[in-house]
């Protein structure tokens, strides 16, 4: 495996950017090759074996493009395929998921109550509890499946009335009202992180995958001598299973005017490659 070769982060759609995004910032020198699967976005609406063939065969793409590391950046797959795609890929390319990291950070900090906003496929696997009911048996676990927060998003709606009507609905849930932390499992809510920190103000801390997940990457590189040489120039690539105008949106936001979209297209169940999409 070579150490020049690029990160893989792949999500259902825009919301993994906001952990490449910030993968990207901490490490310049890394290229990168994000895969968004809007064509079956949301995950969060699908079964597990549906979401378990997206993300292998998505894993497979990204390991033919020669990626070295893969982030599973979504925390619906992380929940339904980890452990499959661990199984059988980790002998070939490191692989991370967002729900390991976020669980041991929340587990470290002087926290009683934590509620879970996420999914219904990650609510459904009850993982958030499992995983930090073991790390800490104190530790009050109460999640929430937040459905309309991901198309909302991906909608452009952010930072205003409608998101401002939803997020009040939702964070009224009356398990919610002796939190001490909340966490965001689904890689699209740090779009909205102040409407929710503005939400609970001072008395609830609000916290995501993405500084876990960084730190995580981190020592991956650093543990398998894998991290890309200080002169190398990063590149990146956006591959998507379907245009959307929010994903391009929402990429020259995190990347400027430079990105390109490409297009990749599922037939019988495997990805094959299409035109750019644009010069
Ligand atoms: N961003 C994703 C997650 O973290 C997926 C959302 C979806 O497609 O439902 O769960």
């Amino acid at each position: 495996m070579q150490a020049t070769a690029p990160i893989g982060i792949f999500d259902s759609g825009i919301g993994g950017l906001t952990v490449a995004s910030a993968i990207a910032k901490c490490f310049p020198q890394e290229s990168i090759i994000y895969f968004g699967d809007t064509a079956h976005l949301p995950y969060g609406e699908k079964s597990i074996e549906a979401i378990q063939h997206y993300s292998a065969t998505i894993v497979e793409f990204l390991i033919a493009q020669g990626c070295k590391l893969i982030v599973i950046a979504c925390n619906s797959a992380s929940a339904a395929a980890y452990e499959l795609l661990k199984d059988r890929y980790s002998a070939k390319v490191a692989i991370i998921d967002v729900i390991s990291p976020l669980a041991e950070y929340t587990a470290r900090q002087k926290v009683k109550k934590v509620g879970v906003i996420a999914t219904k496929a990650t609510t459904r696997s009850d993982i958030y509890a499992q995983q930090l009911m073991t790390l800490n048996k104190d530790l009050e676990v109460s999640a929430l499946a937040t459905t309309l927060l991901v198309p909302m998003i991906e909608e452009g709606f952010f930072d205003d009335n409608i998101s401002h009507a939803i997020i009040h609905k939702y964070l009224s849930y009356p398990d919610f009202e002796d939190i001490d932390a909340l966490l965001l499992a689904c890689t699209h809510y740090p779009l909205i992180r102040q409407e929710i920190q503005d939400y609970f103000g001072d008395k609830v801390q609000v916290w995501d995958s993405i500084n876990p997940v960084v730190e995580k990457v981190s020592i991956l590189l650093n543990k398998r001598k894998l991290s890309a040489p200080k002169t190398q120039t990063a590149e990146y690539k956006f591959w998507v299973t379907d245009y959307t105008k929010s994903f391009e949106h929402t990429t020259r936001i995190f990347y400027g005017e430079t990105i390109k979209l490409e297009s990749v297209q599922w037939k019988d169940d495997a990805l094959v490659l299409s035109m750019p999409l644009q010069d």
